[in-house]
Formats: C-alpha cells, structure tokens, sequence
C-alpha cells in the first residue's frame, strides 16, 4: 500500500513536471485526468492538497528557486528526472503550507525512488530538504516575493507598460489564492448569504474557496455560474440588449454567453473547440438557458445574417488572470503576445464585417498587455473606417471610474477592488471597449 499523502505529492510533482517542462496548461491537464485519466481515482481531499501544492509551488517559484540554489552546492544534477519538482513542491510544502517537516521529506525522497533519474539523488533531496525546513523560511522572508515571483520578461513589461508600483501590487495579487467569484441569476444578497459570501460592487457574489464548486447550493438548480467579477464587465457594455440578435465569438467555455442570455438577447455563440463547446452546451443546460452553439473559426465565419450586437472576448496571452492561473507566466512569452495580437486583429477585422450598420461591438481580453488591448482598438478603428469608439462611462461600471482608462475603455488591474484582506481582494485584469459602426 502507499504511504498516506504519496498520490497527493506524486500528482503534484507529475503535474509540475507536465508544465514546467512539458509546456501543458495546468487546467487542460487537470481537466483531462480529472475526467478520465491517472487522477480519476485520487480521493477528493487528495486532490485539494495536490492542488494547494502545485499553485503554491508556481505562485511562489521565484522564492523557493532562491532558497534551493542556497543549498544546491553544485546546482541542480543534470539528467535528474523529476528531482527538480521534487524539491519544488516539497519547498512549497515546508515553507508556504507549513507541512510538517517529517511527512513532506519522507515522501519526497520515496519519490525520488521511484524515479529512476532522480533516484540516485535520493540523499540529496533528504540533505537539501531538511535545511529547506530549518532555514527556508527565514531566507524567503529576506527576498522581495513580488519582484521574485514574477519572471523577468513579465515583470519588465509591467515595469514598462504600468510602472513599477503598478507591477509590484499586481504581482503581489498574483501570489494570493484568489476569491470564488458568481455571477448569480438574480437575488445576490440571498445567495450571499446562503453561501457565506458578499455581494461585491460588481453585483457578484464573491466567496473564499472552500471545496468543489459541484457541491455548493445553487449549482444543480443553475442558479449562477462561476465568472471573476471584471469577466463580468464586458458583457455589460453591450447595453441593452433584450430582443436583439447578439453574437458572442469566442465564447466557451459560455460565462459571457449565459450573461447575454440572461439580459435577453437572442444569442449565436461561436467557437473553434468543439471539445469547449461541449462545456458551453453543458453550462447553458444547468442553468436552463438556450443559445445556438456553433463551432467555426471566427476569423473566417461568414453567417447568413448580420448582427445587431457582437462581443468578441478574445483568446490572448491572459496575463490578467494569474491569479487563477499561476501557469501562464511559465508557460506564455513575449513572442505569443505577437502571435496573439496578429489573431486578435483577424478576429476584430472579422467580426466588424458581421454587424449591422448602427450596431455595436465590444472587443475584451483577460491581458494586461497593451498589444492584446489598446493597439487592437486603435489598429481597428484605423482599418475601418466607418466604426467609431463608444466611450466606456463610470456609470456603466457600478461608478469605478478608476476603470475607465483615458475616459475610454474599461481596464482592470488585479489589485483593484481592494476588500479588507488580500484573500477577500482582487480581480481578473481585463481589458474592454466599445465601437459603433456608422448607419
Ligand atoms: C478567452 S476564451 C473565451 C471565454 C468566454 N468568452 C467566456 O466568457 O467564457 C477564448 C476562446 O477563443 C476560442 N478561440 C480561439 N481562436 C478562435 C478562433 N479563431 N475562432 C473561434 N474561437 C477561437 C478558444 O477556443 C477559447 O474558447
């Protein structure tokens, strides 16, 4: 039999080692082991600490890097297999999640046994481990954690595009486990109270995680769906919208599509993965809504009729959202933000040539990268000329007129909405804007 708490530590390392190295979503991989593959059978309190270790290890890498090399004389080995996510995740353990010494060193160096490239560094671990225990802490303390959590080619963007006040307070959200935002059908306050929450000034219901969200009350009588509180903005600066012909591109996995049903639009959903459209279809289902899902490149779709409204919520960088996704800084690079800007004017050029004249479209992205926001609206309305900005109002946005960029579009940094504690803090960075196409 296994050691109690192995398969736990066991799926955190394989999951570091499935993003540090392999370059794999964390929430794909989890998705699809969850579902079907090696951690169908993991017990659900395994799989919270398994996933309490592998985003304090991300969120907290720059840390924990430091105080290995303190200790790793020579460096790390090479041809070590997994030694590396080993020592990563049993740091995060000893320093951040205060696991007790003993339990997280015995089952890392039984890990490093199975391992056969790490195996004989079995000794090492042990070695490196119990100064990581003793001293660890202490060393962190000394380190400035937002600066050293956040790599480099981030950091500097942020320094550049924001400021360095700006960027610190940004990264210093990022290392906090975030809030459970709901946007919930209706009666906010109720649902605050039944589910131990508050009602933020988005309307949201915001609650500390506790748990899987399956279970909480509310969710098998579709009563909200899971959306950060700036996810929910966007949507809203459609307007009114009740009875028009709305198109959402790019819309799984369907927060926004369930909001601009929801406001009473007859709504077209698109998207190119036909796999998140399954979960579009499952969503909109709990929560008995109805939409036409469709799958397409919405670069190239070209439907029969035109639209009165259009939200196009783009795939970007999401450096908005690490936070939720402590990943993306390890996964994404300044090259992508590129790539994405060239695809985010093909869907923005696409997606003007499918509204009605008078008819209005918002362009969103869960990125803090200017290319990815700003440059796409300008390079839009310098391509086509008969679109117009509709400037984004503080009245629109539950009076946070410090959301409003240069009177402009929406722009959320993840310190904003700032609530007693870091924990109760924060939101996804978006950015959004509106344009009218000439009559
Ligand atoms: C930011 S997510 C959308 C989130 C969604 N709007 C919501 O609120 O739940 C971006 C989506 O764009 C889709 N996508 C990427 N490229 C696309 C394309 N060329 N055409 C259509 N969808 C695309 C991805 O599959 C992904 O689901």
């Amino acid at each position: 039999m296994a050691q109690a708490g192995l398969p736990a530590r066991r799926a955190a390392v394989e999951l570091l080692v499935a993003v540090l190295e392999k370059k794999h979503s964390l929430d794909e991989v989890l998705g699809r082991s969850l579902a079907s593959g090696w951690l169908l059978n993991l017990p659900q309190r395994d799989r919270a600490l398994m996933r309490a270790i592998v985003a304090t290890s991300l969120r907290r890498r720059g840390q924990i890097d430091h105080v290995l090399a303190n200790f790793l004389e020579r460096g790390l080995p090479e041809n070590s297999g997994t030694l590396y996510a080993i020592l990563l995740s049993a740091a995060a353990q000893l320093i951040f999640l205060k696991i007790p010494a003993h339990a997280v060193i015995d089952l890392s160096v039984t890990l490093a046994q199975y391992d056969t490239r790490a195996k004989r560094y079995d000794k090492l671990a042990n070695a490196v481990l119990r100064r990581v225990a003793k001293e660890g802490a202490e060393i962190t303390e000394r380190l400035d954690a937002a600066r050293v959590n956040t790599p480099d080619w981030l950091w500097q963007r942020w320094v550049t595009n924001w400021g360095e006040e700006r960027a610190r307070a940004i990264a210093s959200l990022n290392m906090v486990e975030p809030s459970l935002d709901l946007t919930v059908k209706s009666d906010p306050a109720i649902w605050a109270e039944r589910l131990e929450g508050r009602v933020i000034p988005t309307g949201s219901v915001r609650l500390l995680p506790k748990g899987r969200i399956e279970q909480l009350e509310g969710y098998d009588e579709g009563a909200w769906w899971v959306q950060d509180a700036a996810a929910s903005l966007p949507a809203r600066l459609l307007g009114d919208i009740a009875g028009l012909q709305v198109a959402d591109l790019c819309a799984a996995p369907g927060g926004k599509t369930a909001q601009l049903v929801q406001a009473g639009a007859s709504v077209i959903a698109v998207d190119q993965s036909e796999a998140r459209l399954r979960t579009v279809r499952a969503n909109l289902k709990r929560l008995g809504l109805e939409a036409t899902v469709v799958a397409a490149d919405a670069t190239s779709w070209k439907p029969d009729e035109r639209f009165d409204a259009i939200l196009l919520d783009a795939p970007c960088s999401g450096t908005g959202t690490v936070r939720r996704h402590p990943d993306i800084p390890y996964l994404k690079s300044a090259a992508d933000i590129v790539a994405l800007a060239g695809l985010q004017a093909r869907l923005l050029d696409n997606a003007a040539t499918l509204l009605k004249p008078g008819g209005r479209l918002v362009y969103a992205a869960c990125s803090l990268e200017p290319e990815e926001g700003e440059a796409q609206i300008a390079g839009l309305l310098a391509r086509q000329p008969d679109f117009t900005l509709d400037p984004v109002r503080p009245e629109e946005l539950f009076g946070h007129g410090e959301w409003v960029e240069n009177s402009v579009s929406l722009r959320t940094f993840p310190d904003a909405l700032r609530l007693e504690s870091p924990e109760w803090s924060g939101m996804d960075g978006f950015f959004a804007a509106r344009v009218v196409r000439r009559k």
